[in-house]
């Protein structure tokens, strides 16, 4: 066990520091424009078996693997037409491309699938660490498994922070969700295995054609994505979600309640809301920050307000279902 991390504030010497860890095999946790990742040498054994221990996360669920720019992350898979026009519309951003792999991407990272899961991020860090390293980086989302994922550098302290060599601090995370995760395999029915902040509509037009949605199969096995269980995202909190618009209601005592927007007529100190007027991208950033805040706060059950299930709301709807499946 390592002692408390550091968390490094954005320098060019903090850069290279993480630079130097990660060179050496060692987890960092770093900030994307989705989520924090806990980053490992994606061609390092030695480094992603370590990603997997300390997640607590089983060999058979793939990772993401990330990349500093398109036509290197296209060198370990094989892409076509469709996930190059994504690539040049959507990279660097929160689009995670899933495309047969090709030899040079290691077994351990894929899980042994013959698919691999690519993405370019966005965050200025990020990159720059990306760039810096001229490696490929394997990252997860940095929270033991089947928790939230963490949107600030506390989270990954309170959590994993022990277990892992540095926190590079980006501040809060753009998004708040993890990306969409789509299957471009079959470039004529691309499938969404994971609802995030790029819509489907948003590929269907770059496309020209419709996209499909993965059904939750509830079961864990290397050909399902862990984004996929049922329950995942889940705080230890209970949850209870109620429909969009219906936040007339009587709290008991242990109960908070979480509403899309600022009440104005309902007044206690047990009411918490993701935005103040409703804008999705707010909702979106907020959701696993709150999560986690509260579920430090000892309350018996939470009661949140679901979204209006269109667009960004269809990826946050997702996250609160598999918060609250038991
Ligand atoms: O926003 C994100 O995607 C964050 C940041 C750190 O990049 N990462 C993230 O990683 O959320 P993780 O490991 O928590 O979720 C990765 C998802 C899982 O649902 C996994 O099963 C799926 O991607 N995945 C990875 N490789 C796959 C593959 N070859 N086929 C299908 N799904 C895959
Ligand atoms: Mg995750």
């Amino acid at each position: 066990m390592n002692p408390a991390p550091h968390i490094l504030e954005g320098s060019e010497s903090a850069l290279e520091e993480c630079a130097e860890l990660l060179r050496r095999d060692q987890l960092v946790a770093v900030p994307t424009e989705t989520v924090y990742g806990l980053a490992g040498n994606a061609l390092s054994e030695c480094a992603v078996r370590k990603i997997f221990e300390v997640k607590g996360r089983p060999l058979i669920d793939p990772l993401i693997t990330h990349f500093k720019d398109a036509s290197t992350a296209f060198s370990y898979v094989h892409a076509n037409a469709a996930a190059e026009k994504l690539a040049s519309h959507f990279w660097p951003g929160p689009l995670t491309m899933v495309l047969e792999k090709l030899p040079i991407m290691p077994d351990l990272v894929t899980a042994g699938l013959k698919s691999a899961a690519i993405r370019v991020p966005r965050q200025p860090l990020m990159r720059a660490l990306l760039q810096k390293l001229d490696l490929p980086l394997a990252a997860p989302s940095a929270n033991p498994f089947g928790y939230v994922s963490p949107t600030r550098p506390e989270h990954v302290a309170s959590t994993l922070g022990t277990k892992i060599a540095a926190i590079l601090d980006g501040g809060i995370c753009e998004h708040g969700l993890e990306s969409t995760v789509l299957d471009l395999r079959f470039p004529d029915r691309p499938t969404i295995l994971r609802p995030g902040p790029i819509c489907s509509s948003e590929i269907e037009s770059m496309l020209g054609c419709s996209v499909h949605k993965a059904e939750a199969t509830g079961q864990n096995t290397a050909q399902t994505s862990p984004g996929q269980l049922s329950k995942h995202y889940s705080p230890s909190t209970k949850i209870r979600i109620v429909e969009h618009g219906r936040t007339d209601i009587s709290l008991s005592e242990g109960e908070a309640l979480v509403t899309n927007r600022k009440p104005t007529t309902i007044r206690s100190e047990h009411v918490y809301w993701l935005s103040e007027d409703g804008n999705p991208a707010d909702m979106s950033r907020s959701l696993f920050d709150l999560l986690q805040k509260l579920d430090r706060m000892n309350y018996e059950s939470l009661i949140i307000e679901a979204v209006p299930e269109e667009g960004l709301g269809i990826a946050i709807n997702d996250r609160l279902r598999r918060a609250a499946a038991s």
